[in-house]
């Protein structure tokens, strides 16, 4: 594997879950594998879990890790090219990425969309210079367009948890928040999901209000319902999750019906286990009464992105050595 940057990057969707679960059940298989190899995590945007997570699965396979936030400790980053630099910006992207690429092995790296222009998030200018610039394989520690290791961890935790014959009936479901947020979970569980459905693993329905439809890219072969109360019946699981507009980019619209997953509006599921990437605001996108209940897989979620990010590193190491 020389890159994860979306489901696309993956050739067999079961073979990487169930080499994540092996690797869940002996985390120190390989622990060798990394040793003497460096990871560098560069962020320029907050994290808890993908910071963490990523760390201690690079520390299971023996690799030394170095981590750069960009956002408050490196220079002001210039990514367009053909300007001179004669205003905030103090390097550019390719000697950044270069010099990052003389340091490190793999690189991860995190960077949000501005939610300003569709066109030049969603072009992935930066991540693709990236790429390009630094000359090692590199990880998307989440991107404009896409959060590909919170997919994988998503669809581990499904499979985990899910042991009948038939296909499980996969919810998510729009939520409302406070603020804008990008569409980049949303897009990429949308994404991993319809291959998932696409070779028979589930089945997805995207439930969101008017207004919040994802980009067609994403959701190809999904059933979308514009009430939450007609997806939720006979869900197996349900990922509850908010996005700002696509098409209005970045606009919150008003909504008038709850769209807040409460106990009364589980109780239509099939039992549904109830999933978030988290951080998550109580009472605005989900009930206390659900995240804190025996349906709620939240935090298992969140222990699973070790295992995600430690077979992207494996594969990555696999093709090093
Ligand atoms: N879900 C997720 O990516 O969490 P962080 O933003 O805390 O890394």
């Amino acid at each position: 594997m020389k890159q994860f940057f979306s489901v696309a990057d993956v050739i067999d969707l079961s073979g990487i879950v169930d080499e994540a679960l092996r690797l869940k059940r002996e985390p120190f298989a390989y622990s060798n594998l990394g040793k003497r190899k460096t990871l560098g995590l560069v962020f320029l945007n907050p994290s808890l879990r993908t910071r963490l997570s990523t760390h201690k699965a690079a520390a299971n396979l023996g690799m030394d890790v170095m981590v750069m936030n960009m956002d408050k400790d490196g220079w002001a980053l210039e990514t367009r090219d053909g300007v001179a630099m004669d205003g905030t910006t103090v390097e550019h992207i390719r000697e950044a990425a270069a010099v990052m690429g003389q340091y490190c092995d793999i690189l991860g790296i995190r960077s949000f969309p501005k939610l300003v222009d569709q066109e030049e998030d969603y072009s992935e200018d930066l991540f693709g210079k990236f790429i390009r610039f630094c000359g090692v394989p590199v990880i998307s520690l989440e991107s404009a367009t896409r959060h590909p290791l919170q997919s994988l961890t998503d669809l581990i935790t499904i499979r985990e948890h899910w042991k009948d014959d038939r296909k499980p009936k996969v919810v998510m479901a729009w939520a409302p928040h406070v603020k804008a947020l990008p569409q980049a979970v949303p897009n990429s569980f949308a994404e991993w999901m319809c291959r998932a459905q696409a070779e028979n693993i589930l089945d997805f329905t995207i439930a969101h209000p008017a207004g919040y439809e994802l980009s067609s890219v994403f959701t190809q072969g999904a059933t979308v319902k514009y009430a939450l109360d007609d997806a939720l019946e006979g869900a197996d699981f349900i990922y509850v999750k908010n996005w700002s507009s696509f098409k209005d980019y970045g606009k919150i619209h008003s909504v008038r019906e709850q769209w807040m997953l409460d106990q009364g509006k589980l109780e239509l599921t099939n039992q549904a286990k109830v999933m978030h990437c988290l951080p998550v605001r109580r009472d605005v996108e989900l009930a206390s009464e659900v995240l804190d209940g025996p349906q709620s897989l939240v935090i298992e979620e969140a222990g699973n992105r070790v295992w995600a990010a430690q077979v992207v590193l494996k594969r990555m190491l696999d093709e090093l050595t």
